[in-house]
């Protein structure tokens, strides 16, 4: 049976993606920055791992792949998020975020393609966003880092077209999990205080009324079994899923921007 890295197995989408694969027989390494945080369901081994290390990446990732002797896949799923003014973002907000949603999910994608290519298969699936297309406003180093990775893994999707190792960017829309709890907001500023007040309550009603983690779950585990997955999936409600980016692909960036500040009514 497939063995599978996954990154932040603790909650949300990472816990709905360890259950049901354990559940369908999957053996799955799910790393945590607490190992307590870790569920104990037979065929899930907790691992300890914290974005912001270097040397914790490297660590976790080569003591796991020791134990399970070799990985399958990779999901690079964990992440956290920022709610700030751009303007006044701290150098070193904007720096964490890269590092915890982009360098440390490239240092992991390097390490297990490393591994995969010697064995001549696998699969890498980088949980990006939605908002690297659509930016959600106060949240533009999440944007930002979210549309980096995306970038990145089309640049890897374009090297590897002749590998049986397949990366997927897998882009989840709004999906109800706890990523609001832990959203950082430092600033609070009165020029924006209007501003973010009204986005943040839209940003909360979308997480509401979400779809679960689960629909993201079962998309992840009909890529595990594609033997061509496709290079981008798009995971959320039909609208935000679907209907929202195909619109926005066709209009110029004065109207996206409208259509985006209308949207959170700033
Ligand atoms: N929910 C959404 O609407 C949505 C939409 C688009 C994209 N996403 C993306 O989906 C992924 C999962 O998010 P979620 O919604 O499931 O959020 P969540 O419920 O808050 O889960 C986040 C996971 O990431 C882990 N994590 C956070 N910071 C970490 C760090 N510095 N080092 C290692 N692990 C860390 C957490 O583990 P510990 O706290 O236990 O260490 C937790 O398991 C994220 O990449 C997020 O950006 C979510």
């Amino acid at each position: 049976m497939k063995r599978v890295f996954l990154t932040g197995a603790s909650s949300g989408i990472g816990l709905a993606i360890a259950k049901l694969l354990v559940a369908q027989g999957y053996e799955v390494w799910g790393t945590s920055r607490n190992l307590e945080r870790i569920q104990k369901l037979p065929g899930l081994h907790a691992v300890g791992l914290d974005l912001t290390d270097r040397l914790s990446i490297e660590e976790a990732f080569n003591t796991a792949l020791a134990d399970a002797d070799h990985f399958d896949v990779l999901i690079n799923n964990a992440g956290a998020g920022h709610f700030d003014p751009a303007e006044l973002l701290p150098m070193e907000s904007i720096a964490s975020q890269f590092q915890i949603l982009v360098f440390g999910q490239i240092q992991l994608m390097q390490l297990a393609l490393r591994h995969m290519q010697a064995r001549g298969d696998g699969l890498v699936i980088n949980v990006t966003s939605l908002a690297s297309r659509l930016p959600v406003p106060f949240m533009a180093a999440y944007n930002a880092s979210k549309a980096a990775l995306a970038a990145f893994t089309m640049s890897i999707q374009l090297e590897l077209a002749d590998s049986r190792v397949h990366i997927v960017d897998l882009q989840p829309a709004d999906i109800s999990t706890e990523f609001n709890q832990s959203v950082i907001k430092t600033t609070n500023i009165d020029r924006y205080s209007t501003k973010i007040a009204k986005t943040w309550k839209i940003v909360e009603r979308n997480m509401k009324k979400a779809p679960s983690p689960h629909l993201v779950a079962r998309h992840v585990l009909k890529l595990i079994n594609t033997v061509r997955p496709p290079p981008r999936i798009t995971v959320g409600d039909v609208f935000q899923s679907k209907i929202a980016p195909l619109i926005f692909r066709f209009l110029p960036q004065g109207v996206r921007l409208w259509g985006l500040r209308r949207y959170y009514r700033l």
